[in-house]
């Protein structure tokens, strides 16, 4: 938790961005896992926790701008909790630690609504708060979905999307962890080793020394899989483990980095191929971000790298323009290059990743490929985002466009099916933009070179 000054500050600026009404901000509650005793451990609403800091479920935030008061609202702890769960902090304590005076029984909130007036409130995601919503508002649950408050939306978004000089440093934190997170992996990266046994360990790292991972891990030899969660493969030579992870650290913020390495560390001449565009579209990318620069154009020319390498290996063929245009970097890239990364990995999409990641300037693309970018604005000093090209080879993708002859001028399909038992390779860092360009969120970068990768992993 930061000072109570920092909350203080934010919603004072959140009061100033909507105009009338009242904010309702829910925190979430227990999930069970599988039976009511039995919860997964617990994640705080990150916009509850932005502005609030609280940490503990089952608590609400009330502002209402038109009478300019402010509520906690939440219920003391029982006998019961405190001989389960211990003398937690009291609800007055944990209100005065974050600056605010009043604090009201959950029971009350609905004498704090009044119907007349605007309640804003964030699309919820979790059943429970759709459910809050609800019965709060008399609304079904797709009028709850569809209610939201665009306006407080887009201020909210505003806000958390430039990170503050404190955010960094958490930031740079949970970078610090998935660091060391992929070291382990790389180091454990010999054949003979289980994807589990490696997904365990390092997931063991995050939580030893942060909250959690932040996303579930993705590591599998299938890496042509964009978000393999299938850890059970045994690792073989000739094989390529693909892993994407990172940790969430003690103060919520996540970090999320991808590195590609040979099993043993033996690299194939077409693994080192692709291994090297890959990195090629990862440095160009991350030379060219700067402020006043749009991410899809960051993307674009990512794309571009990508076509032209791979028409020098003779898998495409044709002008770099008209393929761009027609979309087919899209085979063997089929994600975007990147997105917002904070309290969130994919930072606020609960908010709706087009308020994140576009406005009225840059609009979302509708193309295959470029239409997966979650984040294509203009950049700006203090935006923190992933930078994670790739080339996969996915052979139901690859058959389709070869059967369906989708963009067959610009593609050698015969090449590109000597490819098939490839997998893929990604390759992510985590920056932040800066005044002068952009800097990794934690300075020391992770093993990227297939030189530098092989040092870690031959040991
Ligand atoms: N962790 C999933 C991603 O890189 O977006
Ligand atoms: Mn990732
Ligand atoms: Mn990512």
């Amino acid at each position: 938790m930061f000072d109570k000054e920092i909350y203080i500050r934010r919603r004072a600026e959140l009061k100033k961005s909507v105009k009338s009404g009242r904010i309702l901000l829910l925190g979430n509650g227990e999930a069970p896992m599988n039976y009511r005793g039995n919860t997964y451990s617990f994640r705080q609403d990150s916009s509850f926790l932005y502005y609030v800091g609280l940490d503990t479920p089952g608590l609400m935030y009330l502002l209402d701008i038109d009478n300019d008061r402010e509520y906690l609202l939440g219920d003391e702890l029982t006998l019961d909790d405190i001989i389960w769960m211990g003398n937690l902090p009291s609800l007055k304590e944990r209100a005065v630690a974050v600056g605010i005076e009043t604090i009201v029984p959950t029971s009350k909130l609905s004498s704090l609504i009044d119907l007349n007036r605007i309640v804003h409130y964030l699309r919820p995601y979790r059943y429970r708060n759709q459910l809050i919503l609800s019965e709060l508002l008399s609304k079904k649950n797709d009028e709850i979905l569809n209610g939201y408050s665009v306006e407080l939306t887009k201020a909210v978004v505003a806000m958390r999307l430039i990170k503050s000089k404190e955010e960094l440093m958490e930031l740079e934190n949970a970078g610090k962890i998935g660091y060391a997170m992929h070291i382990v992996a790389m180091k454990m990266c010999q054949p003979g080793v289980s994807e589990q046994e490696i997904a365990g360990t390092i997931e063991g790292l995050a939580i030893a020394d942060g909250n959690r991972v932040s996303f579930p891990t993705i590591l599998s030899m299938n890496g042509q899989t964009l978000h393999n969660h299938d850890h059970s493969g045994i690792l073989s030579l000739g094989r390529l483990m693909l892993c994407d992870a990172g940790a969430e650290n003690n103060n919520h913020y996540a970090s999320d980095f991808t590195r590609t390495t040979a099993v043993g560390g033996k690299y194939s001449e077409k693994q080192k191929n692709i291994h090297n565009i890959v990195l090629e579209a990862l440095n160009a990318s991350i030379a060219m971000a700067k402020p006043g620069i749009t991410y899809k154009s960051v993307h674009r020319n990512a794309y571009k790298i990508i076509f032209e390498s791979l028409r020098d290996l003779g898998l495409v063929k044709g002008d770099t323009e008209e393929a761009l245009n027609a979309g087919v970097p899209a085979l063997f890239m089929p994600h975007g290059l990147g997105h917002a990364l904070g309290l969130d990995v994919h930072d606020m999409e609960d908010l709706g990743e087009t308020y994140v990641g576009y406005d009225d300037e840059i609009q979302r693309d509708t193309l295959f490929g470029y239409s997966s970018l979650r984040f294509g604005k203009r950049l700006q000093s203090g935006h923190v985002l992933t930078v994670e090209p790739g080339i996969y080879f996915v052979p139901q993708l690859i058959e389709k466009w070869e059967k369906e002859k989708i963009n067959a001028d610009f593609i050698h399909f015969k090449e590109v099916k000597k490819y098939l038992n490839f997998g893929g390779i990604r390759l992510e860092d985590d920056i932040v933009i800066t005044d002068a360009g952009c800097r990794p969120v934690y300075e020391e970068r992770l093993p990227v070179t297939i030189e530098e990768i092989q040092k870690i992993i031959i040991y």
